[in-house]
């Protein structure tokens, strides 16, 4: 068996994990109480996946301000992994906080349009290009209801995604290419009777020509991706990719949907603005409410056209798009004031500014410890990626997971007082974040690959 993991020993691993393991338990006697004491919550936690972090039991967050959090044993920390993108512009941004103040005095959920409905349309149209939006509470359900409209305009049963990649529990995204090149149901996934790859087709991201073969039947309603995957290790597309992406799917009459969920790190209009791409369905929640449940899907002209023409011949009856709570006076508040006042190109210069210190700094602690890793980046997102060379698809990406490592190095920085996303080794800077946060988490890098390192 292979005696190390990303040019890791295997037994400084676990030296490392036993230490850190005992400073985190031996040092917060309430966050341990707390986990003995949730007995009606399943699993301890109110959502199943938060047991799923390195800690030994959760952290209890007591408080959470700008890029700072505490826990409930007084213990600070520089928060880096921001609710994992949802907190991409710091907790509780002061002008989201006052509108939802504001909007607490004048109604939460009202299934009516608020005055800042037409706003909030205007402000989506002019950030990311598209022409009309709808608002919808997760990105899971945005993702959801953009592909039903793809499907409804197009006619077509099938959508394509790129191997290794995640849109939310969109059922029908779970989907890999197996070890032996068929496509399958992804093992994890539960609960799940259907063959997911009657109607999914899944290619790897970067291959062009896989991507032809698959759309060539022209029975592919729909291409669903992120501009740069970020939910494996970080896979930036190849030069010609997305010139090549929308090329393909215009010729074979398939819509493009664009995910910005995690890329609006790119600036503020998301990759696709940066990079002038051209979707014809967008999809951006977590952060585009500073931290409110709320998300948005946006269409072309073109496809709200066709789309206005389905909703006018459909029968009476549900349609399966809309959730009651989405587009709710709440969630309008949220959205305009962060729109308005927090995703600003003031707030990205701050975030970019602090994110270049990052990634040199970070990919000076790799080179100086001689370790086979690279920093990879999205703007203000940075992150460890544990091959000498950038990753090209899923299945590279997957290849440079190595779970217990990355579980004690999340340990070992949170023990230094630093938080990093707990899947892998992503970390964001925030319009609130500053300049002492990085070089606490640089340092603090440093000592933990000192530990590791031969
Ligand atoms: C690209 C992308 N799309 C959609 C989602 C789903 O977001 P949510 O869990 O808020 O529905 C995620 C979540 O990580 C994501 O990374």
């Amino acid at each position: 068996m292979n005696d190390s993991a990303a040019g890791v020993s295997h037994s400084r691993i676990a030296a490392l994990r036993t230490e850190t393991e005992a400073l985190y338990l031996g040092m917060r006697p309430r966050t341990r109480a707390a986990a003995g004491a949730a007995a009606h919550l399943f699993e301890g936690v109110p959502m199943h996946w938060m047991v799923d972090w390195s800690t030994p039991v959760p952290l209890v967050v007591a408080q959470a301000t700008g890029a700072r959090l505490t826990d409930i044993d007084g213990h600070g920390y520089d928060d880096f992994c921001l609710g994992d993108t949802a907190s991409l512009f710091g907790h509780g941004p002061a002008p989201v906080a006052q509108a939802l103040m504001r909007q607490a005095s004048q109604g939460l959920a009202t299934m009516l349009p608020s005055p800042d409905a037409g706003v909030v349309g205007d402000l989506l149209a002019q950030r990311f290009g598209l022409a009309r939006w709808q608002v919808a509470t997760t990105a899971t359900d945005a993702n959801r209801f953009a592909l039903r409209a793809a499907r409804a305009v197009t006619g077509r049963p099938r959508i394509l995604v790129f191997d290794g990649a995640y849109h939310g529990a969109v059922d029908e995204t779970f989907v890999e290419i197996t070890g032996n090149g068929h496509v399958a149901n992804r093992p994890g996934l539960i609960g799940e009777p259907r063959d997911l790859s009657v109607l999914t087709r899944v290619v790897p991201f970067n291959d062009l020509d896989a991507l032809e073969a698959a759309l060539a039947d022209e029975t592919v309603a729909c291409v669903i991706t992120e501009p740069a995957m970020t939910n494996c290790a970080m896979v930036l597309p190849a030069p010609g990719f997305h010139a090549g992406l929308r090329e393909i799917t215009r010729r074979h009459g398939t819509l493009l949907l664009i995910d910005e969920t995690h890329t609006l790190s790119s600036g503020p209009g998301g990759y696709t603005r940066l990079h002038g791409l051209r979707p014809d369905l967008f999809v951006v929640g977590k952060a585009i409410a500073g931290g409110i449940p709320a998300s948005v899907w946006g269409m072309s002209e073109e496809v709200a056209a066709r789309f206005q023409r389905v909703l006018a011949d459909k029968p009476d009856g549900h349609s399966g798009m809309g959730t009651t709570l989405s587009g709710s006076p709440l969630q309008l508040a949220a959205l305009r004031a962060t729109l308005e006042h927090v995703a600003t190109d003031d707030a990205y210069a701050h975030m970019n500014r602090l994110a270049d210190r990052l990634e040199a700094g970070l990919a000076q602690v790799i080179a100086q410890a001689r370790l086979p890793w690279h920093v990879a980046r999205c703007g203000a997102r940075v992150e460890v990626v544990r091959t000498p060379e950038p990753v090209r698809d899923g299945r590279a990406a997957k290849a440079a997971h190595h779970p217990a490592l990355e579980a004690v190095v999340h340990l070992a920085l949170l023990v230094r007082g630093v938080l990093i996303s707990p899947f892998h080794d992503m970390m964001l800077a925030s319009p609130a974040t500053s300049d002492e946060q990085v070089e606490t988490l640089i340092g603090a890098t440093a000592e933990v690959v000192a530990r590791l390192a031969d």
